[in-house]
C-alpha cells in the first residue's frame, strides 16, 4: 500500500492495466456471518489518533445469497449495520442486521421469499413472480442519527429505527407522524451545517409516476428540538423521476432528473427487478429541478427548471452558489447569480440486466463515474459544464462542515487505474481548483468503499482532519478499516476487523 502525491507522474507509470486479480474482488461477495457486540480491535500498523471521538456508522447489504440461492445484484442484499466506536484511541467494533420484516420472515423459512427491485427473482422463474409487487423494505443504503435515533435508511419505504449503541432494531418509524404509512423517504439526506444558524437535515421523498412529486423535509438536529420537523413543500414535475441523491445550497435543494423511462411491463410479468426496467430514454431531455429551500432568499417562489447536460448520475459530490455576476473562479464568467452542482456522470444509465451474474460483470463493457461541475446561470437558464477528472470515482464528499458551500477539497473513492473502468481500490484527495490530487492506495489486492472525511474538533482548515475508509482485503478474506489523515492522505492507522462485510454503500460518523 502506498501513499503518493501522483500528480507529476505520467499515467501509464503509475499501475499496468486492471492491477487486481479478479478472485479477490469477487471474495467480497459473501454473507455476514457473526454478530459482534463492542468487540475491543486494535490497530495493525499505526495507532489511532486520540483526538478522534465518536462513531463511524456504516450500512450495506450483509446477506447475499440464502438457501444457495444468491441475489441477481448485491443493492438487493440485507442492511447490516456496523458501528465502529472510537475513544481515547482505543476502538470497539458491533454489527447487527436489521431486524426488517422480510429478513425476519427469510431467516425463519430459509429461503428467499420476496423479489429485489434490482432484480432478484423468488425461486420459480417468472411464474412464482408474476404479479408480485410487494417491496421488501430492506434498509441497506445508508445509516444516519436524528435526534435520540439512529435511522437505516432505504429509499423505496420507509426508514427503520436502531438503538445507537447496541443497533438493536427497534422497528418502522414514521418519525413521530410525519411520514405515512409505506412513504418514500431518501436514503441521501444532507446535513446542513448551519446555513441559517442551527445545523439541519435536509432530505426528501419522491411519488413517481407520470406526474413526479418530490416532498423536500428539513429537520432539526440539535437542542430540544432535535429530530422535529422545521418546514416542509411538495412539488410535482412532469415525467417518471428518478432521484437516488440530491444537492443542498443555502437557498436551495438541486435535483437531477435524469433522461430515463420506467417501462414497468417486465416487471408486472415477474421478468424483472423494477429497477431493470430503468433505461435511458433516447433524446431525452435530463433537467435540473432547483428547489427553494424554505429559509433561503427564494422561500415560496416555484421550482425552476433547467436542461441538463446528457449521462446519467446516481450521487453528486456538493452544490454552492455564486451570488453575483463576475468572474467564477474557474476559467468562465456568469451573468448574474449561478448555482454550481459537482456530480458524478455515467456515459448512460448502468443496468445488470436479467442474464447478466453481477460476479461476471465485465467491467470493460460498463461506463465508469467521472467528476463533472455543471455551472447553471440563473439569469439565462444555461449550463456550462466541465469535467474535473478522468479517473473512474465514486462516492465523493466534502468536508460536512462546509456543506453546500464552495470547497477546494473533495475525497473520493477511485480506481487504481488513470483511466478506464475498474474497481475502486484506492482513497483520493483532489484539490478542485489546482487539479492537485493525492492517492492512497490498497492495490492489488485490497478494494475499497465509501470514503467518511470526519473534521478534527478543534481544527479550521478545511482539510484538517481524517478519512474514514473501509477496505476488503483480497489476502486475508476481511474487511480493514483505514485511518487517512486527510490532508496529506498519510495512513495513520490500519485495523483489521473480525469480520468480513461485502462492498457496503453509505455511511456516516456521529461525534461523541
Ligand atoms: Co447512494
Amino acid at each position: 500500500m502506498t501513499t503518493s502525491a501522483d500528480r507529476a507522474r505520467p499515467p501509464e507509470t503509475l499501475s499496468p492495466p486492471c492491477a487486481y486479480d479478479r478472485a479477490d474482488w469477487d471474495s467480497a461477495f459473501c454473507n455476514v456471518e457473526t454478530e459482534l457486540t463492542a468487540v475491543a480491535v486494535t490497530a495493525q500498523r499505526g495507532t489511532l489518533p486520540p483526538e478522534l471521538q465518536g462513531t463511524l456508522y456504516r450500512n450495506g447489504p450483509g446477506r447475499l445469497e440464502r438457501g444457495g440461492r444468491w441475489v441477481h445484484h448485491p443493492f438487493d442484499g440485507d442492511g447490516m449495520v456496523t458501528a465502529l466506536r472510537f475513544e481515547a484511541g482505543t476502538a470497539r467494533l458491533t454489527n447487527r442486521f436489521v431486524r426488517t420484516q422480510g429478513w425476519l420472515e427469510e431467516e425463519a423459512a430459509g429461503r428467499m421469499l420476496y423479489r429485489g427491485v434490482f432484480g432478484t427473482q423468488k425461486p420459480g422463474g417468472p411464474l412464482a413472480n408474476l404479479f408480485d409487487l410487494r417491496l421488501k423494505n430492506i434498509a441497506n443504503t445508508h445509516v444516519v442519527r436524528l435526534g435520540d435515533q439512529l435511522l437505516a435508511l432505504w429509499e423505496a419505504s420507509s426508514p427503520h429505527a436502531l438503538d445507537p449503541d447496541t443497533l438493536e432494531t427497534k422497528g418502522l418509524t414514521l418519525l413521530d407522524g410525519v411520514l405515512s404509512p409505506g412513504e418514500a423517504f431518501s436514503a441521501h439526506p444532507r446535513f446542513d451545517p448551519g446555513h441559517h444558524g442551527e445545523e439541519r437535515m435536509v432530505t426528501f421523498g419522491v411519488k413517481s409516476g407520470p406526474r413526479s412529486t418530490i416532498r423536500l423535509m428539513e429537520f432539526a438536529t440539535t437542542g430540544p428540538q432535535a429530530g422535529q420537523l422545521l418546514s416542509q413543500r411538495s412539488d410535482s414535475f412532469n415525467g417518471f423521476a428518478f432521484l437516488h441523491d440530491f444537492a443542498i445550497t443555502p437557498n436551495w435543494a438541486v435535483f437531477l432528473q435524469n433522461a430515463v423511462a420506467f417501462n414497468p411491463l417486465p416487471f408486472v410479468l415477474g421478468q424483472k427487478g423494477a429497477a431493470q426496467c430503468l433505461a435511458s430514454k433516447p433524446g431525452g431531455q435530463a433537467q435540473f429541478w432547483l428547489i427553494p429551500r424554505d429559509s433561503g432568499a427564494y422561500a415560496g417562489q416555484p421550482p425552476r427548471i433547467v436542461p441538463a447536460p446528457q449521462g446519467f448520475v446516481f450521487h453528486h459530490l456538493n452544490a454552492w452558489e455564486l451570488d453575483k455576476a463576475g468572474p467564477d473562479g474557474f476559467g468562465g464568467q456568469v451573468e448574474g447569480p449561478a448555482l454550481v452542482v459537482e456530480s458524478i456522470y455515467y456515459a448512460d444509465f448502468p443496468s445488470i440486466g436479467p442474464d447478466t451474474d453481477f460476479r461476471t460483470i465485465d467491467f470493460n463493457l460498463i461506463p465508469e463515474g467521472l467528476l463533472e461541475r455543471c455551472t447553471i446561470d440563473l439569469s439565462s437558464n444555461t449550463v456550462r459544464t466541465e469535467r474535473l477528472s478522468e479517473r473512474c470515482c465514486e462516492f465523493a464528499m466534502v468536508n460536512p462542515r462546509r456543506e453546500g458551500l464552495n470547497c477546494r477539497y473533495a475525497w473520493m473513492a477511485v480506481a487504481e487505474r488513470e483511466t478506464g473502468n475498474d474497481p475502486l481500490q484506492a482513497f483520493k484527495k483532489l484539490d478542485l481548483i489546482s487539479g492537485e490530487r493525492r492517492v492512497w492506495s490498497a492495490a492489488p489486492r485490497g478494494f475499497v468503499s465509501e470514503p467518511v472525511m470526519v473534521p478534527r474538533p478543534e481544527g479550521s482548515a478545511e482539510d484538517d482532519g481524517w478519512v474514514l475508509g473501509q477496505v476488503w482485503n483480497g489476502a486475508r478474506g476481511a474487511t480493514d478499516l483505514v485511518i487517512l489523515d486527510a490532508a496529506s492522505m498519510e495512513e495513520l492507522a490500519l485495523l483489521e476487523l473480525p469480520l468480513a462485510i461485502p462492498y457496503g454503500l453509505h455511511g456516516s460518523f456521529v461525534a461523541s
